[in-house]
């Protein structure tokens, strides 16, 4: 079975999708392991269900390129075919990349190339966007600029503050990160040929 790994630092509800999803047999893939660089509540879903998961902290290596070997090795040790980050909120120094690139995607709540960063639903709101998203992308060395694979609109709605906003955006990266990743399972992506664009 196509074996995933998923990265979190918050809520994890992209992690609880992508869980229910393969529970209910929609996603053809195991949720092999989650790591975060946090305690943080959503570890609780892989928790639950008895998937292994691992707290891998910046502040306890001496550099972010020591953290992220030893985070990759972590990784690594559940031999997954894919890692997802949901809502990982640190960038990955070439460290975790470089072993498994490109094999590694992240979640971003904009349409990029607009919007990258940690606040990508403010910096939305803060320019008067009428239309921002999620996007779907494999991550290399820059700031949310790695080849895209899916992104998909949202509209932004007159009155909405950052957290009604991303809750809408939260609601169609639910569905698109179980679609890609399912996508991606069955071999419909092939996330090889996206990163020789
Ligand atoms: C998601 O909206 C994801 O796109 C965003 O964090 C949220 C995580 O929600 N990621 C970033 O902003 C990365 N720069 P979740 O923990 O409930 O899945």
């Amino acid at each position: 079975m196509f074996a995933v790994v998923v990265l979190i630092s918050g809520s994890g509800s992209n992690l609880r999708a992508l869980l229910e999803a393969a529970d209910e047999a929609r996603l053809p893939a195991n949720i092999v392991g989650v790591a975060a660089d946090r305690d943080c509540p959503g570890l609780m879903f892989a928790v639950d269900r008895g998937i292994p998961t691992t707290v891998c902290r910046p502040q306890d290596f001496a550099n972010r390129e020591l953290w992220g070997a030893a985070l990759a090795t972590l990784i690594l040790l559940w031999q997954p075919n894919l890692v997802v980050s949901a809502g990982f909120m640190r960038i990955l120094p070439a460290t975790v990349i470089e072993p498994l690139y490109p094999r590694l995607i992240n979640l971003h709540p904009a349409l990029l190339p607009l919007y990258p960063g940690v606040h990508a639903v403010r910096d939305a709101l803060a320019d008067g966007a009428t239309v921002t998203g999620t996007t779907i992308h494999i991550v290399d060395e820059g700031v949310d600029t790695g080849p895209v694979i899916r992104a998909r609109e949202v509209p932004v709605q007159p009155g909405d503050s950052e957290s009604t906003l991303h809750e809408r955006i939260k609601v169609v990266e639910r569905n698109l990160i179980v679609e890609t990743v399912a996508e991606i399972a069955r071999d419909q992506i092939d996330l090889e040929e996206i990163a020789r664009r």
